[in-house]
């Protein structure tokens, strides 16, 4: 079974109809990315994973429970948790204020400490950080606390968006190697990043988004040449092209990319 399913979802802000029946699957233990560009939906579909964007169609579950009309901290409190793309740390606090305040989300109540050397395992910068204010964090270190935040609650899955958004790109690769370590210690993820070469270092699946569709699925992993039902297709990085999309609604069978989808991926940044 699925950990997380999103299944023909349509969200609306006011009349406009942005999510135009989006399904996808994250499995326990994946790292799945959505990638797309600006306004393509990706942040909507977090949002109404969350219940904070109210999907008027289509179901979302977790384990098979069908989560769609709970309240957000009823999806929170079920272990899922959300890093918004803004990081929305709270600049007042200290850190460790901050992180106290992810562990009342928490999906279980399991020691306080212990949930706080794991993340300060992952973040050392954030234990010598501990008793500064959130407005005196870099945009690097707000951006761990945002994670790590999310990580002492022991979620099931994180729901990051964007997270190496404006970072430099010597925070970008540790960032890339500490949610790579996170999920390799059991915490399954779904990613927005725009960051192609992250995405592929990551991702065990892809899902590329536009006008509030998923137009293609994929695997970013172009050894794997026979797919299976879970690898319905291949996205080979940038730097060896030519690159392999199978259309989503296409049954399995590869079809010809389209020239400005090719062109997207060989884009490192959209
Ligand atoms: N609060 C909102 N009210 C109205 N329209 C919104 C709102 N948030 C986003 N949108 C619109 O919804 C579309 C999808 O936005 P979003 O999900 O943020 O895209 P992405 O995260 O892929 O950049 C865009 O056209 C955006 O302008
Ligand atoms: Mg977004």
């Amino acid at each position: 079974m699925n950990l997380l399913a999103v299944e023909d979802v349509h969200t609306y802000y006011g009349e406009a109809h942005i999510l135009q029946g989006v399904s996808l699957t994250v499995g326990e233990g994946e790292v799945v990315t959505l990638i797309g560009r600006n306004g393509a939906g990706k942040t909507t579909t977090l949002r109404s994973i969350m219940g904070i964007a109210r999907p008027q169609r289509g179901h979302v579950r977790l384990r098979g429970e069908d989560i769609t009309v709970l309240e957000t901290h009823e999806i929170a409190r079920r272990g899922i948790a959300w890093i918004p793309e803004e990081r929305r740390v709270l600049p007042n606090l200290t850190v460790l204020e901050n992180l106290r305040l992810g562990m009342l989300g928490a999906s279980a109540p399991n020691g306080g400490a212990d949930a706080l050397d794991e993340v300060f395992a992952y973040f050392p910068r954030l234990r010598e950080r501990i008793e500064h204010r959130g407005r005196f964090l870099s945009g690097g270190e707000q951006q761990m606390l945002a994670i790590a935040r999310g990580l002492v609650s022991r979620p099931s899955v994180m729901l990051v968006d964007e997270p190496t958004e404006g970072l430099a790109p010597l925070l970008v690769q540790g960032l890339t190697e500490i949610l790579a370590a996170i999920n390799r210690r059991g915490t399954t993820i779904l990613l927005v990043e725009q960051t192609l070469e992250v995405a592929m270092t990551l991702s065990h699946r892809l899902y590329v988004m536009d006008q509030g569709r998923i137009q293609f699925e994929g695997t970013p992993d172009a050894r794997r040449s026979a797919p299976g039902p879970r690898h319905r297709g291949q996205v080979e990085a940038q730097t060896t092209p030519p690159v392999t999309v199978w259309n989503v609604d296409g049954g399995g069978t590869p079809t010809q990319r389209p020239d400005g989808l090719s062109a997207l991926l060989r884009c490192s940044r959209w």
